[in-house]
């Protein structure tokens, strides 16, 4: 595009940074996950907050089974990183029982994601210190009637490409 291409012509409208998203049953929040799955590509970081039961990892077997991961996702609460041979590899992480940001350097999450892997982190914002600079967020919260109501944030052109992929996807 020539350099004065902006000011002669309107900007493309810029992808939007958050998308909502109403899943009234865990069913709902696996496809959700399923269709963002489909879309990953090499170094994808997802951060995945709410309470303990809001549903990351039923999310997270979502993006297992649209990244065509056959075994099944069980929490890495206690193991810290899963990790599951799909089209990509799928490192499933829990920061749930980590204390310090140095903690999850030793991990060494961020080097995998450059490796080519996904990384998909429970409990990530705990940390703010560590955080990749370019992650899609994903936040679940309760609700009294309508099950979850899922955020998911973009921070930088990965994430805003994705969710903007993703947006389509759910369109058609
Ligand atoms: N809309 C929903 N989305 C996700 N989970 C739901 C939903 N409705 C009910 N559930 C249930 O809530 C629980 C979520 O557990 P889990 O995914 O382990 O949460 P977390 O990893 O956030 O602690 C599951 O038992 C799931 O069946
Ligand atoms: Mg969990």
């Amino acid at each position: 595009m020539p350099r004065n291409a902006s000011q002669t012509q309107p900007a493309p409208a810029s992808p939007a940074d958050t998308l909502t998203v109403e899943l009234p049953t865990a069913a709902a929040t696996s496809r959700l996950g399923a269709q963002l799955g489909r879309l990953l590509q090499p170094g994808d970081v997802l951060g995945l907050d709410g309470p303990l039961g809001a549903g990351k990892t039923c999310l997270v077997g979502g993006l297992a089974r649209g990244l065509g991961v056959q075994g099944p996702v069980t929490s890495p609460t206690f193991t810290l990183v899963n990790q599951h041979a799909g089209r990509l590899t799928l490192y499933h992480v829990d920061l749930y029982r980590l204390n310090s940001a140095q903690e999850v350097d030793e991990l060494g999450l961020w080097e995998s994601a450059e490796a080519g892997g996904v990384m998909a982190v429970e409990w990530l914002s705990r940390f703010p210190d560590t955080l990749p600079p370019d992650r899609l967020q994903l936040e679940l919260r309760l609700h009294p009637v309508r099950g979850r109501i899922l955020t998911l944030t973009a921070s930088g052109e990965r994430s805003r490409q994705r969710l903007a992929e993703l947006a389509k996807a759910r369109r058609t």
